[in-house]
């Protein structure tokens, strides 16, 4: 099996499942050098066209992503999926979005459509909002400034651990009867941000707050952080979505997957506590 993104929030979780699992695991990094105990490492990267044939040799399945920087999805993920196709891969996981169906317009909904066109056998695999924001992007915000700054309003948001999309995966990758089916993956609550505040407050044993800033400030915040304006605009528009009440989807489709509840937002900051400490 060749996972891409395996250094990512989902793939390392996902690598240790597939180890455990008895998988000859290839892991794909752009640097081709770093593996887990149990692994082969392989030289992969979707804007270079000449590593993917060599990657893909000999794989059956594929769990593929489209890291968040790659914007040009025709450019650069369709040339895998064409080059999947002709290795002979008999099962793509695809790591998309949850309500890409409805969002065509959506890279993920683009590649979806690059994967049923090959008429390759597939897994969607379609998450919410990942826990993992608040341990990565938004990580300093609340270590150094004690807050919470998103321009999420009072909305609420499904949050899954990316570690529990890992298991997910997995399973899909595992076993078989996966094929064809497209899976809506959240947590169990959907929670606002005040309310995520208020958990990072007990766990952490010192106050977090929620400020709620405007759409203006949180993309001023991070222009003087010298981001760029796309990026900026992308997340100004995910919790945009979320302050219109459009983020609090829940499921139960990770639980009856797992046969276990999901990982709640508490247990995610106790197992990471020490990032914001
Ligand atoms: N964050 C969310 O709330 C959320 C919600 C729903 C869906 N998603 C989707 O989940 C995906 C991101 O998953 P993640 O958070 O697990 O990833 P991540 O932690 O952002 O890691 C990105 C991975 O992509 C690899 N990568 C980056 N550029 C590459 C390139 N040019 N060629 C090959 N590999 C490359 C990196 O590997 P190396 O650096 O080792 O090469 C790394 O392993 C995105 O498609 C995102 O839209 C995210």
């Amino acid at each position: 099996m060749l996972v891409t993104g395996a250094s990512g929030n989902v793939g390392a979780p996902l690598v240790e499942h597939l180890v455990a699992g008895g998988a000859r695991v290839l892991v794909a990094s752009r640097e081709g050098k770093r593996a887990p105990e149990g692994t082969r490492a392989v030289r992969f990267d979707f804007e270079d066209a000449a590593t993917h044939a060599s990657a893909l040799e000999g794989v059956e399945k594929l769990f593929l992503l489209r890291p968040p920087t790659v914007s040009d999805v025709k450019r650069h993920l369709l040339p895998v999926v064409r080059a999947a196709k002709d290795a002979g891969v008999r099962h793509v996981v695809f790591l998309s979005l949850l309500g890409v169906e409805k969002n065509p317009r959506m890279p993920h909904a683009h590649v979806e459509r690059f994967i049923l066109e090959a008429g390759l056998p597939h897994t969607f695999l379609r998450p919410s909002f990942f826990m993992q924001n608040l341990s990565t992007t938004h990580r300093d915000d609340i270590r150094e400034h004690h807050e919470i700054f998103v321009p999420a309003g009072k909305g609420r948001t499904g949050f899954i651990d990316a570690r529990d999309i890992a298991a997910v995966a997995a399973r899909t990758l595992l076993e078989d009867g996966h094929e064809g089916k497209a899976y809506d993956l959240t947590g169990a609550e959907a929670l606002t941000y005040a309310e995520v505040a208020t958990l990072f407050t007990e766990v952490l044993g010192r106050p977090i707050r929620y400020p709620e800033p405007g759409a203006l400030r949180f993309a001023l915040r991070w222009y003087r952080r010298k981001q760029p304006v796309a990026f900026i605009a992308v997340m100004t528009g995910i919790y945009t979505v979320c302050r219109l009440g459009l983020a609090g989807t829940v499921t139960p489709e990770t639980q009856t997957l797992l046969g276990r509840a999901p990982i709640s937002m508490r247990q995610f900051i106790q197992d990471h506590q020490a990032c914001w400490m």
